[in-house]
């Protein structure tokens, strides 16, 4: 976990700081965060910048263990543990959503085999390529450069991982739109669309563009055997799976779902 949080401060394409160094000056710069960081982890902490970065992630990764970071106060949370019931939209939802039979959601989209796991991730952190296509205005904006998913990353060169992206987490993914790494779907529901093509000949135009769908950006291997397992979608089990989706939403997020 701190490993994972000293990557993105000196990520060039993320927090971009020039390194450890700097990070830590910039901490010291707060005099209430170097004193708590010198009450924390020692007097001359933040005086080495390896020491002083140590603790910085550490810090970070501390606060993701608690439950003001992680919740799990969502409707469905408060549902699995009997405090609310879900509406029957809702409840067909969820039914899809964890069935093999109806969808294929919980193929990527579940960590826990058991499904109703009290603190389910909703990702089994493996890495997919589904075919997503481009994504025209951020294209536009980096030359034209296709997006190859992990093979871009520099330590990465087998051609098999072209187009793979990490399988997202969907706690807030109601709230937190446009989806897909690129963006290129506004709408929750244009995603559950965008799954079902792969099942529903009648789904061909993508409702955002009134367009058919793109192309993906990366078309080898994308990962037909997963995505054409399940039976097309009439358009209430689309709505259900959204209304689904929707109640993945931290409670103090709630009110950002009204108006969607
Ligand atoms: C083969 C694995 C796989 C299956 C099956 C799958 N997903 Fe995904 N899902 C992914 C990956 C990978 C991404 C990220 C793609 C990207 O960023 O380009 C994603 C992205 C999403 C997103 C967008 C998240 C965001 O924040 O942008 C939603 C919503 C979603 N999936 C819901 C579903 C639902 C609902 C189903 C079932 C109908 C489903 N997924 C089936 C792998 C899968």
């Amino acid at each position: 976990m701190a490993k994972q949080a000293e990557g993105p401060l000196v990520n060039p394409v993320e927090m971009a700081m020039p390194d450890s160094a700097a990070v830590v000056s910039r901490v010291k710069e707060n005099s209430r965060y170097d004193n708590v960081f010198r009450s924390i982890y020692g007097q001359d902490v933040l005086n080495d910048s390896d020491k002083g970065y140590a603790a910085i992630a550490d810090a970070i990764a501390t606060f993701e263990k608690t439950s003001m970071f992680m919740p799990f106060d969502s409707r469905y949370d408060r549902a699995l543990r009997g405090e609310i019931k879900l509406t029957p939209q809702e409840e067909l939802g969820k039914t899809l959503f964890f069935s093999q039979q109806f969808t294929n959601c919980n193929a990527c989209h579940q960590l826990s085999s058991s499904p109703f796991n009290p603190q389910e991730t909703f990702t089994n952190y493996e890495y997919r390529n589904i075919g997503v296509p481009a994504n025209p205005d951020l294209m536009a904006q980096n030359g034209n450069k296709k997006d190859f998913g992990l093979l871009d990353n520099p330590a990465i060169n087998d051609p098999r991982q072209a187009g793979k992206f990490k399988v997202p987490s969907l706690r807030n993914v109601a709230v937190t739109g446009p989806y897909m790494h690129n963006g290129v779907f506004q709408d929750l529901r244009t995603v559950v669309l965008f799954y079902d093509k792969y099942n529903n000949p009648k789904r061909v135009i993508n409702p955002e563009t009134g367009q058919l769908w793109g192309e993906p950006e990366v078309p080898e291997k994308v990962d037909l055997a997963t995505l054409e397992k399940a039976p097309a979608l009439p358009d209430r089990r689309v709505d259900a799976i959204v209304a689904f989706l929707k109640t993945l939403t931290d409670q103090r997020y709630e009110p950002l779902l009204n108006g969607q």
